[in-house]
């Protein structure tokens, strides 16, 4: 508006002065052709008035110019000699123009004619003085006209030109706003589409080339925007994921959705209320990020105390005793968690997503639950925003409706969804009957991450197939009903430095304690295993290989016990069930064929282990063995590496987790090679410390920096610069009120 108002008044300045020039110009021009009309009309008075003139005495040569003086210009009239006598004059003669004080050859009877334009006391007159004619007359006749109709005229010149250019400037400065006004609306319109132009679905736009420079210096400056953050520090912090939380999104809590709570309340046989930390990689993950942001974690409220433990608003400040944000519960019916958990997320999803040859159960009575407690919680998540765009962090399978359901509720919300598991290829994801509904669900949200890019190209694949989308494979991200969701790789992780390994003893006092508990004897290597009791975690294969092993490498016989931390999970499903058993007769099996003298090979531990007696396993223990059959990270192996300050112990990985991405350093296995994961033992067992140390340091500098503040941090940034785009996009939006 300022712009404009300065054009405004520069054109106003611009058109007064032209409006000056074209008057002053027009006068000038005019008040020449005035003198020269005078001139003549002073020439025709004296050829009508000389035949009454020649020979007339004085009174009758009066007569004559009092008649010539009724013309309304002339004003006076006189008959002068050329010695600058006056003859005779009209009434009212200007003394200032008397024949005595002309020049002389003003009254030269021989001259051609004179005239002047001068000022008189009444405003401006010509004055003429013409012989009139004869070789005897020398008389000379002076005419005097009154110009000031002249100044008159000009002045009613210049305000006609003054008023004639502002009416022009007026329509001008009207029609120029008017088109600049227009071009601004067409410019904004196709630059906004530029920078939305993911919104566009495909062919439908192209960049035009005038704005090729501008749309990529929008998008560079919000990629500096998102790189400055990056740089702000080597090291994500939580008080660097903080920073970015202040700066970038307006320093609000994050709400965290997922299914399972990090601490549940549970009433023991004792009648004691007591807290446990649930055997979740989620859980592993979302607790430190949530100590670091604050905010609110919403989750199925599952511990036998938790509503007791609630307040009237089912809220709870965690961690207990160092409160650092709210837990707020929601409450499922048994028939609810049948259907939404067990059901459809833990026999549908699940298998669905594992490729671990486990037939996925669909029912829709179990599809009709799944979308009634998604809706519910978004829902809650509703009732717990601040405002109409908080930030919500959706956890995983369970939640694959929440974010459109939300994106409903509440259009400004920032999304950030995460899938904690792999997701399948679209051949195989096209099983699940409801694959347009768990697509368009997690649409709704402004970021979809998974752990790997092999599990965005499968999602992207999947979107491709079934549903009507533009799939922008530079930006990875996908645009469906106008709406653009990235898709993007974030590798999930655990916290540098972990609270839990700075709580934990020294390695050597973890060792003295594990092998007392267990009785190994001094010579006796530990290997170790940490899981849920899940197929997809490979056990089976794993107690396998602890076989193989003794069998192939006799002398590892009574000098390696293997122990498996293996919490029960999901137990309701028959699959589970047989797997507990499957495992447990495993495990009896090698047992049988090879203990002797009270050594075990194999000690499994079926029950919840929290974490401090599992990071005492940690740095006890001289391998660790993961074996997941499909996995999207695995926080097991990275937790391992964290807990090992004293840079001993070897891990073994399936190199179907994601972290056997990250973690190259371990002895990277195929889990289903029994054969080769036994040799991997094996190697494991008689590594040198040197080349431990090599390999551990290795991890624990790659872990350092790809910490759990930094999958945090990247995608809250990324989500940053979606929102900052949609705002600008927004701001160019050429609504009502927008100003250029
Ligand atoms: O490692 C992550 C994960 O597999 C989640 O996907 C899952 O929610 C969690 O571990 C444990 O499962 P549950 O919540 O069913 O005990």
């Amino acid at each position: 508006m300022r712009s404009f108002g300065r054009f405004a008044l520069v054109l106003a300045a611009f058109l007064a002065l032209v409006a000056w020039g074209a008057s002053e110009l027009f006068n000038r021009q005019a008040f020449a052709w005035a003198e020269r009309d005078l001139a003549m009309r002073a020439r025709f008075a004296l050829e009508g008035a000389r035949p009454a003139l020649a020979g007339a005495s004085p009174a009758e040569a009066r007569r004559v110019l009092d008649a010539l003086v009724l013309d309304e210009r002339l004003m006076a009239a006189s008959l002068c000699l050329p010695d600058g006598a006056t003859l005779v004059r009209t009434f009212g003669y200007p003394a200032g123009f008397a024949c005595g004080r002309l020049p002389p050859e003003a009254l030269s009877a021989a001259a051609a004619g004179w005239d002047r334009t001068a000022e008189g006391t009444s405003g401006t007159v010509h004055v003429t003085a013409l012989p009139v004619g004869g070789a005897a007359d020398r008389r000379v006749l002076v005419l005097v006209h009154d110009m000031s109709f002249v100044d008159r005229r000009a002045e009613t010149t210049r305000l006609y030109t003054f008023v004639a250019f502002a009416l022009v400037g007026l329509v001008g400065a009207v029609a120029a706003a008017a088109a600049a006004r227009l071009s601004w609306i067409s410019w904004t319109t196709q630059l906004r589409r530029m920078i939305t132009a993911p919104f566009r679905a495909a062919g439908q736009f192209t960049t035009p080339r005038r704005f090729q420079p501008l749309v990529a210096d929008v998008r560079d400056l919000l990629a500096t925007l998102a790189a400055e953050d990056a740089k702000a520090g080597a090291t994500w912090t939580p008080e660097r994921l903080r920073h970015v939380l202040r700066r970038n999104l307006g320093g609000e809590g994050v709400i965290v959705v997922a299914n399972r709570e990090p601490y549940i309340h549970e009433r023991g046989a004792d009648g004691t209320i007591h807290v446990t930390r649930p055997a979740s990689g989620l859980v592993t993950a979302l607790e430190p990020v949530m100590r670091a942001c604050s905010g609110t974690w919403i989750a199925h409220g599952s511990g036998s105390a938790d509503r007791e433990t609630v307040d009237r608003r089912d809220h709870v400040r965690v961690p207990p005793g160092q409160e650092a944000y709210d837990l707020r519960r929601v409450w499922l019916s048994r028939e609810e968690e049948q259907g939404f958990y067990y059901g459809l997320s833990n026999e549908g999803l699940w298998p669905l997503c594992h490729m671990v040859h486990a037939r996925p159960e669909f029912r829709s009575r179990d599809w009709e639950t799944y979308r009634r407690v998604n809706a519910r919680f978004a829902e809650t998540v509703a009732e717990e925003a601040d405002g109409p765009d908080p930030i919500v962090l959706v956890q995983d399978y369970h939640f694959a409706l929440l974010p459109r359901y939300l994106r409903e509720r509440l259009p400004r919300a920032t999304i950030i969804t995460f899938w904690h598991i792999p997701w399948p290829t679209a051949e195989r994801f096209g099983i699940c009957p409801w694959e347009r509904e768990v697509l368009e669900g997690l649409l709704g949200s402004t970021v979809v991450g998974f752990h790997t890019q092999a599990h965005c190209n499968n999602f992207l694949e999947s979107v491709d197939r079934f549903l009507e989308s533009r799939i922008d494979r530079e930006r990875h991200s996908v645009v469906v009903g106008g709406r653009e969701t990235l898709v993007r790789p974030y590798p999930i992780s655990v916290e540098w430095p972990s609270h839990w390994a700075a709580e934990t003893a020294p390695a050597a006092e973890c060792r003295a304690e594990v092998r007392r508990q267990l009785g190994l004897a001094p010579d006796v290597l530990l290997g170790v295993g940490v899981d849920r009791l899940d197929y997809t975690k490979g056990i089976e294969e794993r107690l396998l290989a602890v076989e193989l092993l003794l069998e192939r490498h006799p002398a590892w016989r009574g000098r390696f016990t293997f122990v498996q931390l293996a919490a029960p999970s999901r137990t309701v499903i028959p699959a589970y069930r047989e797997l507990n058993d499957r495992v447990a007769a495993l495990a009896t099996r090698v047992n049988d064929r090879f203990a002797r003298d009270g050594w075990l090979p194999i000690v499994l531990l079926r029950r919840h282990h929290e974490p401090p007696a599992i990071f005492r396993m940690y740095r006890a223990a001289d391998l660790c063995y993961v074996s997941s059959l499909h996995d999207g990270m695995n926080l097991v192996a990275k937790e391992f590496v964290a807990a090992r300050d004293d840079l001993r112990g070897v891990l073994v990985l399936s190199r179907f987790t994601g972290a056997a991405r990250e973690l190259s350093e371990a002895l990277i296995v195929n889990p289903y090679d029994v054969e080769a994961a036994a040799t991997a033992l094996a190697t494991a067992l008689s590594m040198p410390p040197e080349e431990q140390e090599d390999r551990m340091r290795a991890m624990r500098a790659m872990l350092s920096e790809l910490n759990v503040y930094r999958w945090a941090g990247k995608m809250l940034l990324d989500a940053t610069r979606t929102r900052r785009k949609d705002r600008l996009a927004t701001r160019l939006s050429p609504g009502p009120g927008a100003a250029p």
